[in-house]
């Protein structure tokens, strides 16, 4: 005799793409199912929730992806979901396909959408995912090792040129509002200066610290540029040739190359286990949480907390990463 199922889960991944969210998917859909559950891959985002883009999802179909960037069941930035109608039609989409429950991975925007959906009555589970590590109520979201492993390869490869030349390499690296991964990477890579939208830093004071630098006898620099830094590497790059600060001056923007890729061990751990534990969750009756790694274990942080703080970068390290320059 065949159980019936006990619960209908639907699974989407929003906002931007982040290495992990394939294993995070795998792990939901083979989780659910071990339980009895079936499992709905909501296509595109929350622009799929409203246009009930719905596939049923079984062990197979995730079967190879566990080590594959992006996500098989693509994302989407959807302004329609902001909307009360675009979360009304979209509720009215679930209840006909009959979906209990909403696990939603993604960034802070994705967060609120599910937030959105809580309140009115939805069970919703979120799940951090955000090469920015902005979001608060987790050490880390899927997706940010993989990027901080890529943001390295490419700084040393760099540094390759930058010591062969004697050149300062200005690397731009995404992270929105937030100085997380060029603080990060700054230590990782042995950075010399970092701009992060946290701290303001002058022209002249890059500057300064370039040529302290050459004057200490080092034969090339790194500078990490956080995208919300309020630099732009390219400009910054002439301003410094123009006031001769030792070393001349080249510039790589990182971007859309440290969202892809294929994610790390870490990456895939945290995202199996976050998956693992969001079908556990739901089950276990929980709502309007979201999967959080507190020291060893991951937790369930109410999604409402989340939102409403934004995730600090650790202004120690940002300290260290300059001692480390030396
Ligand atoms: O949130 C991830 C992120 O890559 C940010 O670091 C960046 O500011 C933004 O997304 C870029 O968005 P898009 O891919 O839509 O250009």
């Amino acid at each position: 005799m065949d159980l019936q199922p006990s619960l209908t889960i639907g699974i989407l991944t929003s906002g931007g793409d982040a290495p992990g969210m394939n294993a995070c998917i795998r792990s939901i859909v083979r989780t659910g199912l071990a339980n009895n559950a079936r499992v709905l891959g909501v296509y595109n985002g929350y622009e799929g929730l409203i246009d009930g883009e719905y596939r049923p999802l079984g062990a197979r179909d995730v079967g190879g992806i566990l080590q594959r960037g992006g996500t098989i069941l693509q994302t989407r930035r959807s302004s329609r979901f902001m909307e009360k109608t675009g979360q009304r039609d979209a509720i009215r989409k679930m209840n006909e396909a009959g979906m209990d429950a909403l696990i939603v991975v993604g960034g802070d925007g994705s967060l609120h959408g599910a937030q959105a959906l809580h309140e009115q009555g939805v069970r919703v589970i979120g799940i951090p995912a955000s090469i920015d590590n902005d979001i608060w109520g987790t050490n880390i979201a899927i997706g940010v090792d993989t990027a901080m492993n890529t943001i390295m390869d490419a700084v040393d490869k760099l540094r390759d040129t930058a010591s062969s030349h004697s050149r300062a390499f200005l690397v731009e690296t995404m992270g929105r509002n937030s100085g997380y991964l060029a603080v990060m990477a700054g230590i990782v890579c042995g950075a010399e200066v970092v701009l992060i939208p946290e701290v303001q830093s002058t022209v002249e004071e890059v500057a300064q610290s370039l040529e302290n630098a050459y004057k200490r006898g080092k034969n090339h620099s790194i500078v990490i540029v956080a995208e919300g830094s309020g630099f732009r590497a390219t400009e910054l790059a002439k301003s410094l040739d123009d006031m001769d600060v030792g070393f001349k001056t080249r510039v790589t923007v990182l971007g859309h190359i440290q969202r892809g890729g294929s994610p790390t061990a870490y990456d895939r751990l945290v995202a199996s286990r976050m998956g693992f534990k969001a079908v556990e969750a739901l089950l276990a009756g929980q709502s309007g949480v979201m999967t959080g790694l507190k020291g060893r274990g991951i937790d369930l942080v109410p999604i409402a907390d989340v939102i409403a703080n934004k995730r600090e970068v650790n202004m120690e390290y940002y300290e260290m990463a300059k001692v480390l320059a030396r």
